[in-house]
């Protein structure tokens, strides 16, 4: 392990099973969002499978432009870059083969479950994130697959006590796994999953995705341009949108973008 680097992720490469992912690599003490640094190495010719991680982000960005909490201290902040040769028609669900990805890299934790589209929650509270960036090159995509996962973290700031949590917290400090080892395992399913994903599209890891999402048949609120609406998640399209119904009553439609509160019990 290099100085000052506590989390060992300098090292990640002598642990890592993958083919690709994470092969280049580049560590940050401190670094802006790793986002924005994968998509300029991307830029620069970054290979399918460079890996940007840092110990602590100042500007890391979450969903929808909000910000990301990303002090040092044991929490990972990754960002992949994937080059599809053929991406598929519904590369829009790529988040959510991302969640499968990070869901079975996880440890075992009662209660995870995962929140449509992309958030990987425990009893409802959010462990991980995911924020995926796509710039187009005529027909073929160059993608940045980033995921923050609250790994040691013990204490959160003020507007997320209510709301996040970390594997410390959930499993205790003897079995939280330390982050470079639980990388190199997330990096080895998320590869598995992202080379299953995109030759085909969501028919592929739909079945490894539907069963963790806790929320379908219950009622949730949607957030989506400004507009909040109560409905119910009926199911999920083929292509990995969100098919509601309001809960006033009314015609089902569906949505492929938007924030989702949980009902009690839906994120259990
Ligand atoms: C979300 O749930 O809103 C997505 C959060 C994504 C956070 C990660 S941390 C690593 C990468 N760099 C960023 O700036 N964001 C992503």
């Amino acid at each position: 392990m290099s100085s000052g680097d506590a989390d060992g992720l300098r090292d990640l490469g002598r642990l890592l099973t993958t083919k690709r992912y994470g092969r280049a690599h580049e560590h940050h003490d401190v670094i802006g969002s790793t986002n924005d640094r994968a998509m300029q190495w991307a830029r620069e010719g970054a290979p399918d499978g460079a890996l940007v991680t840092a110990a602590a982000q100042t500007g890391g960005r979450g969903r929808h432009g909000r910000p990301w909490s990303s002090p040092a201290g044991g929490d990972i902040y990754a960002s992949v870059v994937v080059r599809p040769a053929d991406p598929p028609a519904d590369l829009g669900a790529l988040g959510l083969a991302v969640a499968v990805g990070l869901r079975e890299g996880l440890p075992d934790v009662p209660g995870l479950a995962l929140k449509w589209p992309n958030d990987v929650l425990v009893h409802g509270r959010k462990l991980a994130g995911i924020l995926c960036e796509t710039r187009w090159l005529g027909r073929r995509p160059e993608i940045v697959v980033g995921f923050g996962i609250n790994v040691s973290r013990t204490e959160f700031p003020a507007e997320l006590v209510d709301t996040a949590t970390s594997l410390h917290l959930v499993l205790g400090a003897a079995a939280a796994p330390r982050p470079a080892p639980l990388l190199a395992d997330v990096l080895a399913s998320l590869e598995g999953v992202l080379d299953e994903f995109l030759p085909v599209g969501f028919a592929a890891v739909r079945a490894r995705y539907e069963p963790h999402l806790t929320m379908l048949g219950r009622r949730i609120r949607l957030s989506r341009s400004g507009s909040e609406a109560e409905v119910i998640a009926e199911g999920l399209e083929d292509d990995g949108t969100l098919r509601v119904r309001p809960a006033a009553g009314g015609d089902s439609y569906t949505v492929s973008s938007a924030d989702v509160w949980l009902g009690p019990g839906a994120g259990e």
